[in-house]
């Protein structure tokens, strides 16, 4: 969405907007120190977690782990869509918000959740009406989908043939059937319909809109489900189906199932479970899991039991850790081979089915199985590999109870001393911040790795940093992970001094990075302004130090240096003294 607004505008509203503002209009904010507190509208509590930093531009809960910027707070709580979000802020400051050529974005551009609605009900109305309905209505009735489920899930009936929708909606509507991929464009410039002859499942985002499609085939044939594309209103990887309809059936959510089919939601449904979603055909993402542990403490994830169940299961625990947190809980379930949640509930009803949620792993349980499953756990070195296994995933959790509870299992785990081990993880992660300090004998790969990210996480806490840092191109001569970033960072910031933390994450916000600078920016600071600014000079410093030897290593290893070639080399020992 970002790239049809441009990204110079956006960096320029972020700097504008005051998010205390947008958020005190919405929830009244409290001063406590440099920051504001409330309590979180993103889960309950009685004592407010949640913080809104006036010099960061950026909002945080320590209970939830929510966080973002003024367009993210938007979209968070009042659910908007990016580009509604920036219309709002933008009118706000009194900007008008530059759509470049292609912008067709929901606000302006043709309205695709008027023609999505009426597309529903199109096909629903075909589930009743068609003429050839009953091949349809017969398979959902085998199936064991139950009228009125049906009906609150809006399932409807797209007919064969190739030229409905336009004639029942209407010609004006063209371009957004198009826009909205319901259909489909032809070389000749003619169009046909995406779905035909297809059970079809309305996909409803958090405000019950419909913003896309799944469609089944009736019985055997491929692609058994066809789904909308991605467009400006669908997101797979956001959206979850059923979380809409779960939401409506259930007062007071406490927890919620995640299955990987439509079939699967539908059927559980018409068993009396209410509170399942589904992938829509990915893997479960962060923002998926986000969006779960806004609404509900627990989230179950349901799994098949074969390995490929396994690996996605391990992928969604991954993605999990970041989110993982007091009071929060995350379990695994895994269905016996060959089976799904759909032919497990017709067999075991309800209950059944709940017996098997009760049964399901925690996280913590899961995870250590998973590991010690790669290791000898009899033997030392097994034991040890275990440590170095878990490390990077246990970094991963946010500080807290629940990350030192993972610690203390480890230890049992791994038969050490929990406070030795914890010193031991602890250690290895201060030792990797620890910039110019670091002796040679720490991992050099891991020091230089953590000196980026260091220098990255100390901009977005304070990006005036940036000002004195010299020439960021001088580091391309160290080709390390996150350098480009560093660099292509540190040269915004000079350009532009008034940005702040918000800004830099508004300005990666949909680049592959964002998510990492977002989790790196909302980790609390201990140190103090000036502290920081004196950490930061030390990690350029080292950062240095490894530029000049990497400098004088390629220098040294020519073989025929000429004249400029030794100056040079001289130069450079003799700058590298001041780094010793
Ligand atoms: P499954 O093949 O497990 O289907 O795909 P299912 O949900 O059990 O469906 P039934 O019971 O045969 O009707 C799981 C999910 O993967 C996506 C869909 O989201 C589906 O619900 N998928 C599967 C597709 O997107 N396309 C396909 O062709 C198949
Ligand atoms: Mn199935």
């Amino acid at each position: 969405m970002a790239g049809r607004i441009p990204q110079q505008f956006i960096d320029d509203l972020i700097s504008r907007v005051d998010i205390v503002e947008v958020i005190d209009a919405r929830i009244p904010l409290r001063k406590a120190g440099r920051e504001y507190v409330a309590r979180c509208p993103f889960h309950d509590e009685k004592t407010p977690s949640f913080t809104v930093s006036p010099e960061k531009q950026f909002y945080h809960c320590f209970g939830c782990g929510a966080h973002g910027t003024a367009i993210g707070f938007l979209m968070a709580y009042e659910h908007m869509e990016f580009p509604e979000a920036v219309e709002m802020l933008a009118a706000r400051v009194g900007l008008e918000v530059p759509h470049s050529q292609a912008a067709a974005p929901a606000r302006s551009g043709p309205d695709l959740y008027g023609v999505l609605q009426a597309a529903a009900d199109w096909y629903r109305r075909q589930l009743r009406e068609h003429p050839g309905r009953e091949a349809a209505v017969a398979y959902l009735k085998r199936r064991g989908v139950r009228g009125e489920i049906a009906a609150e899930f809006g399932l409807g009936y797209a007919p064969p043939g190739w030229d409905h929708l336009l004639p029942a909606l209407g010609a004006p509507h063209r371009p957004a059937l198009l826009a909205a991929g319901l259909l489909i464009e032809k070389e000749s410039g003619g169009h046909y319909d995406r779905f035909r002859e297809r059970i079809m499942f309305p996909i409803r985002d958090q405000r019950g809109r419909v913003i896309a499609f799944g469609g089944r085939v009736l019985g055997e044939g491929t692609p058994k489900y066809l789904n909308s594309p991605e467009t400006p209103v669908f997101h797979k990887g956001r959206e979850l189906y059923g979380l809409y309809e779960a939401r409506q059936a259930v007062r007071h959510l406490e927890r919620l199932l995640v299955v990987e089919g439509y079939m699967d939601v539908i059927m559980l449904a018409c068993h009396g479970i209410r509170y399942a979603c589904a992938t829509l055909g990915t893997a479960t993402t962060t923002t998926h899991i986000q969006r779960l542990f806004r609404l509900v403490p627990e989230v179950v994830f349901c799994f098949d039991g074969d390995r490929a169940g396994r690996e996605a299961a391990w992928r969604a625990l991954e993605n999990a850790l970041p989110l993982m947190g007091e009071g929060r809980q995350a379990r695994f379930m895994f269905l016996p081979e060959g089976e799904d949640p759909d032919s497990v509930v017709r067999r075991e009803n309800q209950a059944g089915f709940e017996v098997r949620i009760a049964n399901a792993v925690t996280l913590s349980a899961f995870f250590y199985d998973h590991l010690c499953a790669q290791v000898d756990i009899s033997s030392i070195d097994g034991r040890a590999r275990l440590v170095e296994l878990a490390r990077p995933y246990l970094s991963k959790l946010p500080r807290g109870v629940f990350r030192h509870m993972m610690t203390q299992r480890l230890a049992e785990l791994a038969r050490m001393e929990g406070t030795a081990l914890a010193a031991l993880l602890e250690g290895k992660e201060a030792e990797g911040r620890g910039g110019a300090a670091a002796g040679p004998a720490s991992s050099q790969r891991g020091r230089e790795l953590s000196l980026v990210r260091r220098a990255i996480t100390l901009l977005l806490h304070q990006p005036g940093l940036a000002a004195d840092a010299g020439d960021p191109g001088r580091f391309r001569a160290l080709d390390q992970p996150g350098m480009e970033l560093l660099i292509e960072m540190l040269e915004l910031l000079q350009k532009n001094p008034h940005f702040n933390t918000g800004t830099l994450l508004e300005h990666w916000r949909e680049h592959r990075y964002g998510k990492h600078l977002a989790r790196l920016a909302q980790a609390p600071e201990p140190l103090g302004a000036a502290e920081v600014a004196r950490e930061f000079t030390d990690v350029l410093r080292g950062l240095d130090r490894q530029r000049l030897s990497r400098e004088i290593e390629i220098l040294s290893a020519k073989a025929d240096l000429d004249t400029a070639g030794k100056q040079r080399l001289r130069a450079l020992l003799e700058e590298k003294k001041n780094f010793d």
